[in-house]
């Protein structure tokens, strides 16, 4: 086997986002385009000579044929052992796992997590390092440097690994080791959660759940976790099989593209709880019987229950959440007497609090909630949280959902997405409102006067890194907030993400519909930002 050394140029679009480099599959189809990516990553790790790595991506179209390239350059570049998901599969969550398990130098995820897959879907590429989350910025913006540099790579000349079964091979001399990507994730939940309690619950006459795993890489691992180990009947979990291109779906877990389980949970005899996770397992949905309960939320009642749950009976260090997340969860952590973070948007930014002992859960409103286990967010320890929490409380996920609200009040929440919208445009919407901001405070629209307003900037209280431009955010006296930015995950134009909030304590005001609620909040934003003027839509894609 020889190490072959090509000449290769840069690509000037290699800049990773909220979560890695996501492109279209064809654009990483190119010619060198996935090597110079992979190459700069392992130009830009310290000492990788002998190291362990984890490999594994969410199945979807392309995660075989990058693992077969991504092994023979590790093996080139002198790592040590790739430890690689049986199939090439690994949920983010899993990986994460399985990264601080081994103590592996880090892990390469291939996953456009939520974004559509197949021949012309999206895919993927991100790094996790040594804790098992993502790369902090610092890195990720030293593999960008390297990718505009880049001249060559290098491979090693060998046949394809075989995947399919664990095993062990080596690949010139490093070792390759294909292993069973559900086993650890399983057992970590274990230590996690009452599996006893949770298997009554599931095994009763009374309680009926489905799961939905859109066609995508938590099918496996939910079929194992809930109809083998806790004792729910075979066909809860739907859509188990992970395919290459989702089945043709688009698997993000929210009441637009997760209608089938929506229609499900509120139709005639609904089950008692649904849940769905997206393309690569980090999100999550949760659903009672005609009841919709928002991230934000989840995340706050999470904080709110958690000495309920054995892994977290002793108490929390303190929450995170990112800054477009609602407020929910400071009113609970007010309450407990912890700390209470407020994060840019993306996971890689609780990775410091969580291994400096700040925070023990985190979450955004993007259908992310996650805790110290690991140090990516994780859709089905979200939803086995929650099963702990009905198992030992007995109600219904709605009345726990206005319990909580009649206790801390209730955040009205939701997101509307522009997607595809005109770069420049979208680009020029943002830089006005930059220009605005600084001399809004005072300033009364209608019933609403403003409180505060900036662009967000964040501190890392543990590297003392600052990140900024995250983010314009509004804030009015009466606790309501609206927050403008735009996607770093997206891959085709720009998405503008508008995020919208307001405060109610009174629960005879409680079950009014949210867009009803937000919609003075609504028409402001828009008048703020002049969104319909920028973008020329007078409508968002996708409500949250
Ligand atoms: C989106 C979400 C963000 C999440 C990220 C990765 O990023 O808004 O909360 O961390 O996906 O799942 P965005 O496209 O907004 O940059
Ligand atoms: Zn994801």
């Amino acid at each position: 086997m020889t190490i072959r050394t090509v000449s290769t140029t840069p690509f000037f679009d290699q800049k990773p986002g909220t979560s890695g480099l996501r492109k279209a599959v064809p654009v990483f189809q190119q010619p060198n385009y996935l090597e110079n990516f992979i190459q700069s990553i392992l130009d830009s790790l310290n000492e990788i000579e002998g190291q362990t790595i984890v490999l594994g991506g969410d199945g979807r179209y392309y995660n075989r044929q990058s693992i077969q390239i991504i092994l023979k350059m590790a093996a080139a570049n002198g790592i040590g052992r790739v430890l690689v998901g049986c199939n090439g599969i690994f949920s983010t969550p899993a990986a994460s796992a399985v990264i601080r398990k081994f103590n592996a130098l880090g892990g390469i995820i291939l996953s456009a997590s939520h974004n559509p897959g197949g021949p012309n879907g999206d895919f993927g590429v991100k790094y996790n390092v040594t804790n098992g989350g993502p790369a902090p910025e610092k890195f990720t913006s030293a593999i960008f440097e390297r990718t505009k540099t880049i001249s060559e790579y290098k491979i090693l000349d060998a046949a394809d690994i075989n995947l399919d079964n664990p095993g062990s091979f080596n690949l010139g001399t490093m070792e390759v080791e294909i292993i069973d990507s559900i086993a650890p994730y399983v057992k970590l939940m274990q230590t996690l959660f009452d599996f006893d309690k949770i298997k009554a619950l599931l095994s009763s006459r009374n309680f009926k759940m489905c799961v939905d795993s859109l066609h995508a890489v938590t099918g496996p691992y939910a079929h194992t976790l809930f109809e083998k180990y806790l004792g729910a009947p075979k066909g809860t979990v739907k859509n188990g099989t992970p395919l290459e291109d989702f089945g043709g779906c688009h698997p993000d877990p929210n009441l637009v593209y997760a209608h089938d389980l929506v229609e499900i949970l509120f139709g005639e005899n609904a089950p008692d709880f649904g849940a769905a996770s997206d393309g690569d397992g980090d999100r999550n949905m949760i659903l009672g019987r005609n009841f919709f309960v928002t991230p934000s939320d989840s995340l706050a009642i999470l904080t709110a229950n958690a000495k309920l749950v054995p892994g977290y009976r002793g108490g929390l260090a303190g929450v995170a959440r990112s800054m477009p997340t609602s407020t929910a969860v400071d009113k609970v952590a007010e309450k407990l007497g912890i700390d209470c973070y407020e994060t840019p948007t993306g996971w890689k930014f609780f990775g410091n609090l969580l291994d400096a002992g700040k925070a023990t859960l985190c979450g955004e409103e993007s259908f992310g909630t996650g805790s110290n286990h690991i140090r990516e967010k994780d859709g089905l320890w979200a939803v086995l949280f929650w099963l702990n929490i009905l198992a030992v409380r007995g109600k219904s996920v709605q009345e726990i959902v206005q319990e909580h609200w009649e206790e801390y009040g209730r955040n009205y929440y939701s997101r509307h997405d522009y997607e595809e919208v005109k770069s420049k445009p979208a680009n020029d919407l943002m830089e006005q409102l930059r220009l605005m901001v600084g001399s809004l405070k005072g300033k009364k629209y209608g019933n609403y006067e403003v409180a505060y307003a900036d662009d967000f900037s964040y501190f890392d209280p543990i590297d003392g890194s600052i990140s900024k431009k995250q983010g314009v955010r509004i804030g009015f006296s009466d606790s309501s907030r609206i927050v403008f930015r735009l996607s770093g995950t997206g891959t085709k134009g720009a998405t503008l993400r508008v995020y919208i909030e307001s405060y109610e304590p009174d629960a005879s005001k409680h079950n009014i519909e949210t867009q009803k609620v937000l919609k003075p909040l609504i028409k402001l934003a828009d008048e703020i930002a002049k969104i319909k003027e920028f973008t020329g839509r007078s409508e968002p894609t996708v409500i949250t």
